[in-house]
């Protein structure tokens, strides 16, 4: 990355692979302020709810589709954000919504494999043009349970999702052959380091048996001109902001 833009090889890793990492992409003084959100902040608390794994074990995540005006608003609408996500996709984005992953000390719960296209696709969106960025609040290690990844699987496209135990996962008939074609990478990552993934990257997470927190915050984005079908939108279809690069510390 040069000036905050990925460079010509991070994209044609995101190519090949369905991801890039890039560290640091947001400071310590910035982080600081989105783990002071997640503590005090009312938009976290307001939304949050869980979805127990297949032991029971409870997933909480705060989920939005609005920008708002808040440090969620500020990282979401950052120039090192929107522009990477715009060189990604190499078209026009829209905000989809934001979600803090609270996977808590002792008790945050697992993830199946899945593809998130798994679930937007049931939303209406005609096309695979979106994508997350998934920052690490806290660091992220195979301990606290990492996102796990299968490199290049983005390629397979949509895969059919089902239940699997208490969630949507991908199709868990075909998931143990598939395993066995693509690395599995175990993305440990520094707080601040920020992932951007296809839609159609199959991922995992095992649960949090740490005594340390493992919180993310995950900004998701639409091709613009990637319609929803349906009467029940999800996300404005609007070009996203782009904001001051120093946003975020406005909140500090
Ligand atoms: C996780 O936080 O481990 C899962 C995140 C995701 O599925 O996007
Ligand atoms: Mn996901």
């Amino acid at each position: 990355m040069t000036n905050n833009i990925l460079s010509t090889t991070e994209v044609e890793q995101f190519d090949r692979d369905g991801y890039v990492l890039v560290p640091d992409l947001f400071s310590p003084a910035e982080v600081a302020v989105m783990i002071r959100s997640v503590e005090g902040g009312s938009r976290v608390a307001e939304m949050t709810r869980g979805t127990a794994d297949a032991t029971g074990k409870k997933a909480r995540l705060a989920i939005w589709h609005e920008l708002g005006d808040d440090v969620w608003a500020a990282a979401s609408t950052c120039p090192r954000v929107v522009n990477n996500v715009r060189i990604i996709l190499r078209e026009e984005i829209a905000f989809f919504h934001g979600k803090v992953m609270l996977k808590e000390a002792k008790s945050g719960g697992a993830w199946e494999w899945h593809q998130d296209y798994g679930y937007w696709y049931d939303q209406g969106y005609v096309f695979p043009r979106m994508l997350s960025v998934f920052v690490a609040l806290d660091a992220a290690t195979k301990e606290n349970g990492c996102l796990n990844v299968l490199r290049g699987s983005h390629e397979l496209g949509r895969l059919t999702h089902t239940i699997v135990g208490t969630q949507t996962g991908a199709d868990p008939n075909r998931m143990p052959q598939l395993e066995t074609m693509f690395e599995r990478v175990a993305v440990t990552m520094s707080p601040g380091s920020a992932l951007f993934f296809h839609c159609n990257l199959l991922h995992t997470s095992a649960p949090n048996l740490s005594d340390h927190h493992r919180r993310s915050f995950i900004m998701c984005y639409n091709a613009l001109a990637n319609p929803q079908l349906g009467d029940k939108k999800t996300s404005a279809q609007v070009p996203c902001p782009v904001g001051a690069d120093d946003a975020i510390l406005k909140f500090a």
